[in-house]
Order: structure tokens, then sequence, then C-alpha cells
């Protein structure tokens, strides 16, 4: 089966469907030479957020691509995220427009809701606020965006069934993309192909299963987890061998053979190199299936957004209530 090397909406936004992922890049040099690395091997597709912090760096690699002329803007497929802490209507235009500062860009391809609710938490993360969330509210000031040529498309992250169902029922515009963990452990079927039947592209984060995710827990002071290792596998690991591949392209082809596009991170270049060596090799129906029946569910959602504030926990429109009572 040949996986396409974009994805389209049912508007006929095309989307590169391995994309370039860059959370929990912070260090400016480290991110501007895996950038460059990226752009070098081929990716077209690079996803930064308000919250990453890193939209400067982004940009600012991108633009001189583009002044150097070994990239036209329309090549490359840019997206960005409001932040958690300015879900809200009042502020979407506000962090919409600190974002194209920052990128230094007129437009971004795609401006995603990061997260479902709203948390401020400029008095530090042990006391945090939230403003009452009204989806719609906030849906209708991102079409705005796109109406203001800030934004071609916007999209949705984060956000579960019944959210997602929501503002493609009731939106204007419909959601182009919805971004959700999405791995062998975690894989979603239900909600993906809620998106798949209504023209939403599915773009899987943490596609790896975000190894290092603790170093960032440890980064705001919260304790270290004890999460799915994906690498270590017994059938992944039998499947590279079968094909000759590695874990992580085995873990990435399998999400793009069902589909569904991915954002992956990496500041090695060897690793930046082999994640896009995955358009040349197909996992046969017995194997998909064979990964397909590894999936555990909510239990294995590796990355928690209430290691930021328990309290998110509390907020009416916290997306992941199965979760919580797993974790509790
Ligand atoms: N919307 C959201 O809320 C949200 C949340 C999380 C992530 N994302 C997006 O999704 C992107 C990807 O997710 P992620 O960064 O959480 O995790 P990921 O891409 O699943 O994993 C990244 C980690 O895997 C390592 N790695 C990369 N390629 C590898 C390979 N071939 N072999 C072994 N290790 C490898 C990287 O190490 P090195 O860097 O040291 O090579 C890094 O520690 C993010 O960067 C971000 O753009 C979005």
């Amino acid at each position: 089966m040949a996986v396409q090397m974009h994805m389209e909406t049912a508007e006929g936004l095309k989307i590169p469907s391995l994309g370039f992922g860059t959370w929990q890049c912070t260090d400016e040099d480290e991110l501007e030479a895996a950038l460059n690395a990226a752009l070098e091997t081929g990716y077209r597709h690079v996803d930064t957020a308000y919250f990453f912090g890193n939209e400067h760096v982004v940009g600012r690699v991108i633009n001189e691509w583009i002044e150097s002329e070994r990239l036209a803007r329309e090549d490359v497929f840019l997206s960005t995220k409001l932040p958690i802490f300015g879900f809200h209507e009042d502020l979407v235009e506000e962090y919409m427009l600190k974002s194209l500062e920052n990128l230094g860009v007129e437009r971004v391809d795609l401006y995603f809701a990061h997260f479902p609710l709203h948390m401020n938490y400029d008095e530090g993360l042990d006391d945090p606020t939230f403003m009452e969330t009204d989806h719609m509210a906030v849906w209708k000031k991102m079409e705005e965006q796109v109406e203001q040529g800030r934004a071609t498309a916007i999209g949705l992250s984060n956000f579960n069934m019944t959210q997602t169902e929501r503002i493609v029922e009731e939106a204007a515009i419909k959601p182009a993309c919805l971004q959700v963990e999405n791995h062998i452990y975690l894989q979603q079927r239900d909600l993906v192909q809620f998106c798949h039947d209504n023209g939403i592209v599915v773009i899987g984060f943490s596609p790896l299963g975000s190894p290092d995710v603790n170093s960032f827990y440890e980064s705001i002071g919260r304790p270290t987890r004890d999460l799915p290792d994906l690498f270590q596998d017994p059938t992944v690991l039998s499947l590279a061998e079968k094909y000759g591949k590695t874990a992580a392209q085995i873990l990435l082809r399998f999400q793009l053979q069902r589909d569904v596009a991915v954002v992956v991170k990496s500041k090695t270049p060897s690793r930046i190199e082999e994640n896009f060596e995955v358009f040349d090799f197909c996992i046969g129906d017995e194997d998909m299936e064979e990964l397909r029946a590894l999936d555990v569910g909510e239990a294995a959602r590796i990355v928690d957004f209430s290691v930021l504030s328990q309290k998110l926990l509390e907020q009416p429109e916290w997306p992941w209530h199965t979760f919580t009572k797993v974790s509790e």
C-alpha cells in the first residue's frame, strides 16, 4: 500500500503527511541546526506552538530558507497554536498576532486551538486561574483569523470526540485538522474514523511515544512517570527486523498507512533522516493487523497535561475523563 506524501482535507487543503515537531526544543542553536537538517532532508511541514516558546527560531530558519531562495513560502506547511492561556474569545486575535510576529510571517497554514479550555498561570503553576470556556465563541474568533488572511486553515488539538463533533456541527469554517496524541498504544480509532468521515486530517503527535517527555515534567518541577516504551515492543521489533527497518520507521509507517499524518521530533541529524525514510516500504495487511491489536487505549496516554496543574482535572471541558480515572 503506497502512502501519500500529502493528506487532503474535505476543502482540498494538502498537508504533508510527515511533519517535523518542535516541542521541547528550547535551545536555539540546537533547534536551528535540527530544523535546517529537517528542511535539507525534505520535511515540508513544521509544527510549533506559542506554548513551545520557540516560534521565533522556527520563523527565523524558515525565513532564511525563503530569503536565500531555497524554499518558497508556499512550499512549507507551517502550523502553530493558540495557547491554553489564550483560549478565550477575547484573546484569540491577540495571540494569533503574537504568533505571526514571533514567526515573522504574515500567515500560517494552520492555526490550532491547542487545548480545549482556558488556564492562566502568570502567577505560577501552583496558582492558576480559569476563565469560563465557550468553545463556539472561541471558534468564531478562530474563523475570523481565516477571514483576515492570517491562517489558511484552523484546527483543533487535544479535543475529545464530543468536543470535536460539536465544532464540526456548528462551525461556519470546519476544522481542517485534529492534532491529538496517537501511536500504536493509543490509536483512538473512533475519533480517527469520525475525522476521516468528515474530511478532517488527523495529525498524530508523539508517534514514537515521546520518550523524552519526563524531562518536560522535570523542567516544570513535576515527578516523572513510568511510561510505555514503544521502541521495546516485541511486535514492533520483530516487524523492524522483518522489513529491514528501524522501530521508529515501523511506528511512523503504521500511522501513515492508517491515514494518520504524523509530527515527529528529533534534534539528532541521523534520526531526522531515519524518520523521513518511511515512504519506500509497505507494512503488509496481516502485520498492520498485529500492530492494530496493540492498542491499549486511554491508559497508554503519555502526554499528560494535568502535570501543569491538577486543577485542570476539575474543569468541565477537561477532555479525558477516562484517562483521569485510570491515573487516579
Ligand atoms: N498538540 C499538542 O498538544 C502536542 C503535544 C505533544 C507534541 N506535539 C507535537 O508533536 C511533535 C512530536 O511529539 P513529541 O515530540 O512529543 O514526541 P515524539 O516525536 O514521539 O518523540 C520525540 C523523542 O523521540 C526521540 N527520537 C526521535 N526520533 C528517534 C528515532 N528514530 N529513534 C530513537 N529516538 C528517536 C527524540 O530524541 P532526540 O530529539 O534526542 O533525537 C525525542 O526525545 C512535537 O514535537 C510537537 O510538535 C503536539
